[in-house]
């Protein structure tokens, strides 16, 4: 087994690539302009089938018609003149919900299509992922396809110890380093909203353009970083004052919502804290269950409307699987 380090190896079609998503716990939104943030890759997976067809295809659905930009980008970047391929996606990670099934879609893809070109490292993969998502949404940080590729807990431009990569973007670089895993288990809440994170990036930006952006930047560094260290010292106290105090900062750079408040209120009693996770604007929140009272939370959680799961922190990232 490629348990999280390994490279994804040579194999011919047709492949299949199992993929988490993620959830970002500290600093969405200020790490696109390089602050630290803290992410795990969640037991929700993607698994993306790759065989020979007759035509460029995904799930049925000839490519020109796809509404998926990641799957167009990913064809025309990595399979530019390769043969027709029949791709098949199967996802357990709600979409548009900032949980990562974007990331996780490609990150899938692109181990898929790497396989029957000899394989491809975890750096490269953690890149190329990256340079896919970007390429489609035109915006954005390598948070989220990191997390999948690497699994486990991920720091961005934090953490301790050496970055195990460095991904590269148009203006700057992020260094990618492992946490370890404190053993907790969270839950996640979708409002049922979905929203674009590219719409959401672009709005936080002009946002941190202002006079007060630089300042506000520097408190959402500050968190994070503090964040980071709370969790490798396994402080949930200090995690959840922290996780707060990041929702107030994303609620003073426009993205939370009222659907995000109500489900942050009503998961209060049987949480030790909650934010909202990903893009916002709608989307999910991530909740620090106190620990014993996650059924509570959960019922909490679908009475005021949202839609629950309890996540673990998977140590996988992407990898092959027997198609
Ligand atoms: O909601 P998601 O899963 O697309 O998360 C986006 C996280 C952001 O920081 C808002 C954007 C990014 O690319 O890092």
């Amino acid at each position: 087994m490629t348990e999280n380090g390994g490279p994804i190896p040579a194999r011919p079609l047709p492949v299949s690539a199992r993929s988490p998503g993620k959830c970002i716990v500290f600093g969405e939104h200020a790490v696109v302009r390089g602050a630290p943030e803290l992410a795990f890759a969640i037991d929700l997976y993607t698994q993306v089938l790759v065989r020979p067809g007759t035509s460029h295809r995904l799930n049925s659905e000839p490519a020109e018609e796809v509404a998926n930009e990641y799957f167009r980008t990913a064809l025309r970047d990595w399979w530019p003149d390769g043969p027709a391929l029949e791709v098949r996606s199967v996802s357990r990670i709600p979409r548009a919900a900032g949980l990562g099934s974007s990331a996780a879609f490609v990150a899938g893809l692109l181990a898929a299509l790497s396989a029957p070109r000899g394989g491809i490292g975890r750096a490269e993969l953690a890149q190329a992922a990256f340079d896919t998502e970007r390429g489609a949404q035109g915006v954005g940080s390598p948070g989220d396809t990191a997390t999948v590729v690497a699994g486990g807990y991920v720091a961005i431009n934090g953490g301790p110890g050496d970055p195990i990569w460095t991904v590269r973007g148009p203006d700057r670089s992020w260094d990618v380093r492992r946490v370890a895993d404190p053993g907790w288990v969270w839950v996640v809440a979708y409002t049922g909203i979905p929203r674009s994170t590219g719409e959401a990036v672009r709005a936080v930006g002009a946002r941190l353009e202002r006079p007060e952006g630089p300042a506000l930047l520097a408190e959402f560094d500050r968190v994070a970083t503090q964040g980071i260290s709370a969790v490798q010292r396994g402080d949930r106290a200090e995690v959840a004052r922290l996780m707060a105090r990041n929702q107030e900062l994303l609620s003073e750079v426009g993205v939370s919502h009222p659907r995000i408040e109500a489900l942050i209120n009503a998961a209060q009693p049987a949480a030790e804290a909650a934010k909202l996770t990903g893009a916002g604007a709608g989307g999910s929140i991530v909740v620090l269950p106190v620990p014993g009272r996650e059924a509570e939370l959960v019922r909490r959680l679908a009475r005021a409307g949202g839609v629950p799961t309890v996540v673990r922190p998977t140590r996988d990232g992407v990898r092959l699987v027997e198609p």
